[in-house]
């Protein structure tokens, strides 16, 4: 018997044949929801059921997110408020994995100052999980694995979120180092699954009726090169592209420094891949693009917009935000505001920096106030409320295909779902429609999504 399956034996022996709850939360991007969903795939192999109620669970992993301070923040309290649940029930086991835990400060906090935590699991320790549980179910107060490992997990079975749309990482880790962010730190260096794998799972998630694939990585313009650059990502899609079945492609997060024209016209040549691009910009400012460490000026990132919107003047382009990035000045922070109306985004995700510890930014003298920086927050999102409405507009009138994905929380008897281009749409229809295409001839435009009527 190998060492695993003797693992797996042990633990079953020890668990016996009563019933067994997991509750597993993911915080953070959409790669952790996916370690979620094989770290979910591993304790079902073990026997587990699931719950989403924390009470009736026997075992609680929370996978956690390190990208700002606010979300540690908001594990420490959850697990805070975990130690009773423990001392009602002592026999209860807590692991955190994910990102907070790859950072040994932290891992080393959790043990002084949360003994009701029994296990500790770093990014690229899931396989561990097993040994972990084991260790806590033979009677070990703390265990820890936040080792690095080069093993992708391909072949854990995962228990999947939805039955319509599937997140598929390409790669994993993260080389860049942008000045102010933690990921390199609990991610690793760049590591690109082979594209064979990719397409085989690809190709079974359509087969099992799929609707959305999400092909994730911190940076995807650079998958591939870690394995000699046979298979770059602008070759990547066009492979997937010719999976046979009626799905769409979407992909996160590109990195502007390494969007190319071969990329570009790519999503423009696949007829499965979104007309969406995510570029996160971060500033509009070149001082402050070299103070992040982000290697491309706005002249450049404005050269690849301007080769998109040659090809399609209202392609739809998303981007992330930092407001507030060390010394930023009204001079830097204007000129982010001016590129988000000269590039009029349909959507920005923005954020106000965030000190994170180990990173260079961190060291980083930082003068202005916060008060400045929530007021610039408020400008920003202001500026592309206006931006969003009066892009929005230009829907109106046409017919949008959209992957129905939920049941609208603001207007009662309504679906929504996303449109190819990622704006959120809203129509009245069954839930029945839930993870299908359907058509909808777009009537009216807020700034925040559009609504449709459904064309039978
Ligand atoms: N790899 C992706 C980003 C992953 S993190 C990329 O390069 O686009 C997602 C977003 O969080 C980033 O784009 C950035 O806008 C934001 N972010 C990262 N670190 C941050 C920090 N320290 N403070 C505030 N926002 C941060
Ligand atoms: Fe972080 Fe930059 Fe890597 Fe994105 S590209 S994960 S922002 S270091
Ligand atoms: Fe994702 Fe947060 Fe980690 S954004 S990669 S879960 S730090």
């Amino acid at each position: 018997m190998s060492e695993k399956s003797a693992v797996k034996s042990e633990i079953m022996r020890i668990l016996g044949k009563t019933d067994r709850f997991a509750y597993v939360h993911s915080f953070g991007c959409q790669l952790n929801v996916s370690d979620g969903e094989k770290i979910k795939g591993i304790l079902a192999e073990l026997g587990y059921d699931f719950t989403s109620d924390e009470r009736k669970a026997d075992i609680i992993i929370l996978n956690t997110c390190a990208v700002r301070e606010s979300a540690e923040e908001r594990v420490f309290g959850i697990v805070g408020s975990m130690k009773k649940l423990k001392e009602e029930k002592p026999s209860l086991i807590i692991g955190l994995a994910g990102c907070m835990t790859a950072q040994k400060h932290i891992a080393e906090k959790i043990r002084k100052s949360y003994p009701q935590v029994d296990f500790v699991m770093g990014t690229s320790a899931i396989n561990s999980l097993p040994s972990l549980l084991l260790e806590c179910l033979r009677g070990r107060k703390f265990s820890c694995d936040i080792g690095e490992y080069d093993d992708f997990s391909e072949n854990v079975a995962q228990i999947r979120e939805s039955t319509f749309k599937a997140s598929v990482p390409i790669m994993f880790g993260c080389n860049n180092f942008c000045t102010y962010c933690i990921v390199p730190y609990v991610r690793g260096r760049e590591r690109s699954r082979s594209p064979h794998d990719i397409y085989s799972e690809v190709e079974s998630l359509v087969k099992d009726g799929y609707k959305e694939i999400m092909l994730l990585g911190q940076n995807v313009n650079s998958y591939g090169k870690d394995l000699g650059g046979a298979v770059d990502f602008p070759e990547l899609l066009r492979m997937l592209n010719k999976i046979d079945g009626d799905f769409i492609i979407r992909f996160m997060s590109s990195h502007p420094k390494d969007a190319t024209h071969d990329l570009i016209d790519a999503i423009f040549e696949c007829d499965k891949v979104a007309k969406h691009l995510h570029l996160p910009v971060q500033s509009g400012s070149n001082t402050v693009l070299e103070r992040m460490n982000r290697r491309y000026t706005i002249e450049k990132y404005l050269e690849t917009v301007d080769y998109i919107r040659r090809k399609s003047p209202d392609f739809s382009l998303t981007t992330d935000i930092i407001v507030g990035f060390p010394n930023e000045t009204d001079e830097e922070f204007n000129a982010t505001a001016d590129l988000i109306k000269r590039v009029k985004y349909d959507n920005i995700y923005s954020f106000i920096y965030s000190r994170r510890t180990g990173t260079k930014a961190s060291e980083m003298e930082d003068i202005t106030p916060e008060s400045t920086k929530s007021e610039r927050m408020r400008r920003l999102l202001e500026t592309q409320r206006e931006i969003s409405t009066e892009n929005y507009k230009r829907f109106v009138g046409r017919k949008m295909r959209v992957l129905a994905d939920g049941v609208s929380k603001k207007h009662g008897g309504f679906l929504t779902g996303k449109s190819d281009e990622f704006i959120i749409v809203e129509f009245e229809g069954e839930s029945s429609l839930i993870g299908q295409f359907v058509d909808v001839e777009i009537t009216d435009s807020m700034n925040w999504a559009v609504l449709g009527r459904l064309i039978k």
